[in-house]
């Protein structure tokens, strides 16, 4: 079979990286891929925003099945696309896509399919006054969303009932253009986070791991939200017990309500937990997989991945199984400095070679690309992804950071404490 992955990131690496070992799969195209890609799969220059262009290439290359990574060419309808000119797709319809592209309809799903979330209420820029007087009746600490993908920069954990109105203003003034013309307002939620991942072909699904990121920039949480420093899987917050609560009360009435409306699911649901003392508490869906926590989910897969996809996309889940190992992975993310503002751009990195052959360790590219002469330049904001894997958390923590002390990349900038969180 010959596969399309879309996207240009760790994850995309990650998923590159677990087909090309696929003994279903012949070959590996990525759009529009990365350095570290390049070395599993061919790259072509279209970008994954370009839905025509993706459709042009999956046909003149007579591709066979279309791994989508990101949610924005998910949310845009590439899959539906694909569909229509009878190429399989990997991934949610744009209906079932909303799920992630409008937290509006979110809400109310969970509402009508009883999915334990945050208390609140949407509101159109219409209802400005309306939303003001919620804010107020709610009081702080309160959380201000922006209806659509905002890169992850459109929530707003207000401590003061005066920065919550700000959060409100920017939104109706167009912070984030059209993504921001609704707003949800809602209760805070208080407990750590986890994230579960599910994989489904629209009627039955498999759990698909766990994990725990960490969204700061910088050592203790501190500094700006950003895509995510790292990550380990899976989450000693979980127990059997509590999975199978998450699977009953989260996943599976989210899986059975998209088919029930009309949208079945197909693809990776992600959804991003709160574990309150009322019990766990949805904060997102997302309808892709998590980066980096794919990063350390596929690498802990012992099913054939390739197998599994392929399972989603023909509806045969109900007869599949997806085993992990026993192992824990950490991942932890290598940025350029200034990331997640303003970044420094093409600086080299060296020493990369000679981790390759490193046991239980695994380098996984995002902004990168080769020069002319064959250096390895920093392009993007994450950079890399360096993968150690262990029998548990404190070693695979150690070989992460074994072999990040190897990467010479003075420009580049990590967390150091990736993996030391509360219980
Ligand atoms: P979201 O994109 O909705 O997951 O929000 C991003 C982050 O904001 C989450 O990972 C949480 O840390 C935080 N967050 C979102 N909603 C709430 C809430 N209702 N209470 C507390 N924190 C929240
Ligand atoms: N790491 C968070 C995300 O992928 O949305």
């Amino acid at each position: 079979m010959r596969v399309l992955v879309v996207g240009s990131g760790g994850r995309e690496h990650a998923l590159c990286w677990a087909l090309a070992a696929s003994p279903l799969v012949d070959e590996v195209i990525c759009a529009p891929g990365n350095a570290g890609i390049a070395a599993e799969a061919e790259c072509v220059p279209v970008a994954a925003e370009d839905v025509a262009g993706l459709v042009a290439l999956a046909r003149r290359r007579d591709i066979d099945l279309v791994v989508v990574g990101p949610e924005a060419p998910l949310v845009q309808g590439l899959v539906d696309r694909l569909q229509e000119t009878g190429i399989r797709a990997f991934g949610p319809t744009k209906a079932a896509a909303r799920l992630e592209g409008s937290k509006a309809f979110a809400k109310e799903f969970c509402r009508r399919h009883g999915i334990p979330t945050a208390r609140g209420r949407v509101f159109t820029r219409e209802q400005g006054e309306q939303a003001r007087a919620y804010i107020r009746r709610l009081k702080a600490p309160v959380v201000v969303k922006a209806d659509g993908l905002a890169g992850g920069k459109g929530v707003v954990v207000a401590e003061r009932v005066e920065e919550a109105l700000e959060a409100l203003d920017g939104c109706f003034a167009g912070r984030f253009g059209e993504a921001g013309w609704r707003v949800i307002v809602e209760e805070r939620l208080y407990g750590r986070e986890v994230s579960v991942f599910a994989l489904s072909d629209g009627e039955h699904l498999l759990f698909l791991g766990d994990a725990q990121d960490h969204k700061r920039a910088f050592d203790g949480d501190r500094g700006p939200n950003t895509g995510g420093m790292g990550a380990f899987s899976p989450s000693p917050r979980l127990d059997p017990e509590l999975r199978a609560a998450i699977q009953s009360r989260i996943i599976e009435p989210a899986i059975a309500g998209l088919r029930r409306e009309g949208t079945p699911f197909c693809g990776i649901l992600y959804a991003g937990l709160m574990l309150t003392d009322d019990g766990p508490k949805l904060l997102e869906f997302n309808v892709r997989f998590g980066d980096p926590e794919a990063q350390v989910i596929l690498p802990r897969l012992r099913t054939d991945f390739g197998q599994l996809v392929l399972g989603a996309v023909e509806g045969q889940l109900r007869h599949m199984d997806a085993r992990f190992g026993e192992q824990t992975a950490l991942t932890v993310v290598m940025a350029s400095r200034g990331y997640p503002g303003d970044y420094v751009k093409e600086t080299e990195i060296r020493g990369l070679a000679d981790l390759a052959g490193e046991e239980e360790v695994l380098v996984f590219h995002a902004g990168t690309r080769r020069d002319e002469r064959g250096r390895l330049l920093a392009v993007g904001g994450r950079v890399l992804n360096v993968t150690g894997l262990g029998r548990d958390l404190e070693e695979a923590r150690r070989r992460a950071y074994a072999a990040i002390a190897r990467i010479d990349w003075p420009e580049g900038f990590y967390r150091r404490d990736i993996g030391l969180v509360p219980e």
